[in-house]
């Protein structure tokens, strides 16, 4: 006969055992990776005013510039460069307290050149409720491809407006990676089938701070509240690392074959054994979007998709996410009309929020 007690024990040291196994597995995934061999630049020396000059804070050592949203406007630099494939990246802090209804971008982008055909990856802070995780999401845009979508979102785990963290956008002829600091988060596989969605026109990269008080908190339930303001997003720790290009007369002015091979080179160019845990760890845990897992979008997922039944059971078959990790993301409208604007077409998932 085993008393209660001893019949409760298997279970108490098995859950001991899984509070073992999770600890080291979070450990193992926080593992730092070694931090990226990278040249970080001045302000002037990467990126000029793109809008809003007023709102525009560079540091005595023009390392920090800070882009200022308030009741007057938000505010945006650019690259003074175009590339044809990169390594970009920035140390952003996001803006604290009351963000509801702001979208801090980080992106890529060609659409002043190639206003009918062009080229985008998005790195998209979505404003917070208090006391919520932050919510972003990654996106891409190849030749035009503005009515297929493919978009990712996730929640943040940490608060990115306590500290600065990189965030960056690899783009080579092969592969595509958003990292989270030294952690790969989406990785796109060039693949044939994919043709022009996949971007390989030059692209000059942006930073912008707006109001998106209409779709990007809530659904739009929760707006910009300008008794906060100024909202301020820190970025430092500049990297543009690529082939400099006309935009327009590019076969002519550069030869990027050796710098694209010195790219793909980089320690960030490729996902590795480990790093792919870490990859694993947190779409597993803290995506909750994707679009191909959305078969009522595709019924077909995009060529480049790998669906991994790990991730796929997370989401019922529409794309939302199971009630376990029920965070929105679905609803889309699906409009296939595009504002201008690089990273405005976000709006056409307002509802997601
Ligand atoms: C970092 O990269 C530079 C060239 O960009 C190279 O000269 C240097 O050896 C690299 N350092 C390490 C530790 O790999
Ligand atoms: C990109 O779009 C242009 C114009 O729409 C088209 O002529 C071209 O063939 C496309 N390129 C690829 C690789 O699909
Ligand atoms: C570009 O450079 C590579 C190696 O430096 C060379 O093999 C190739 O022919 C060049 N291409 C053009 C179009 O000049």
């Amino acid at each position: 006969m085993h008393s209660p007690l001893e019949r409760s024990l298997p279970s108490l040291s098995l859950l001991l055992f899984l509070w073992i196994i999770s600890s080291i597995s979070i450990t193992t995934t926080f593992r730092p990776a070694k931090a990226f061999n990278v040249t970080t630049l001045t302000f002037g020396e990467s990126y000029s005013p793109l809008f809003s000059k007023f709102n525009i804070r560079r540091s005595p050592d023009d390392r920090t510039v800070s882009l200022l949203l308030n009741r007057l406007s938000g505010s945006g630099i650019i690259s003074s460069d175009y590339y044809n494939y990169g390594f970009f990246s920035a140390s952003i802090k996001m803006p604290s307290k009351y963000t509801a209804g702001i979208v801090v971008a980080f992106y890529t982008s060609n659409v002043d050149t190639f206003e009918k055909n062009h080229d985008e990856l998005d790195i998209e802070f979505l404003g917070n409720v208090p006391g919520k995780a932050w919510r972003f999401q990654t996106n891409m845009y190849g030749n035009g491809s503005v009515s297929r979508g493919r978009e990712e979102r996730y929640r943040m785990w940490f608060d990115p407006s306590k500290d600065s963290h990189r965030y960056s956008i690899l783009w080579t002829p092969t592969n595509i990676i958003f990292y989270v600091d030294e952690i790969p988060i989406r990785e796109v596989v060039r693949n044939a089938a994919m043709r022009g969605d996949y971007p390989s026109k030059p692209m000059s990269v942006y930073a912008t701070i707006w109001d998106a008080s209409s779709w990007a908190t809530s659904g739009g339930k929760r707006k910009v509240n300008y008794r906060f303001q100024p909202f301020i997003a820190e970025f430092k720790d500049l990297v543009l690392e690529g082939c400099i290009v006309d935009p327009v007369d590019q076969i002519l002015s550069s030869n990027c074959t050796d710098t694209a091979a010195a790219l793909m080179a980089k320690d960030y160019s490729t996902v590795t054994p480990e790093t792919r845990k870490s990859m694993r760890w947190f779409r597993q845990r803290h995506m909750y979007y994707s679009y191909c897992y959305d078969t009522r979008r595709y019924p077909v997922p995009p060529p480049e998709c790998v669906i991994l039944p790990s991730e796929r059971e997370m989401f019922t078959s529409s794309g939302r996410p199971k009630s376990k990790t029920r965070a929105g993301g679905s609803q889309r409208r699906r409009s296939t009309k595009r504002r201008s604007k690089a990273a405005v077409d976000l709006s056409r998932h307002q509802a997601a929020m």
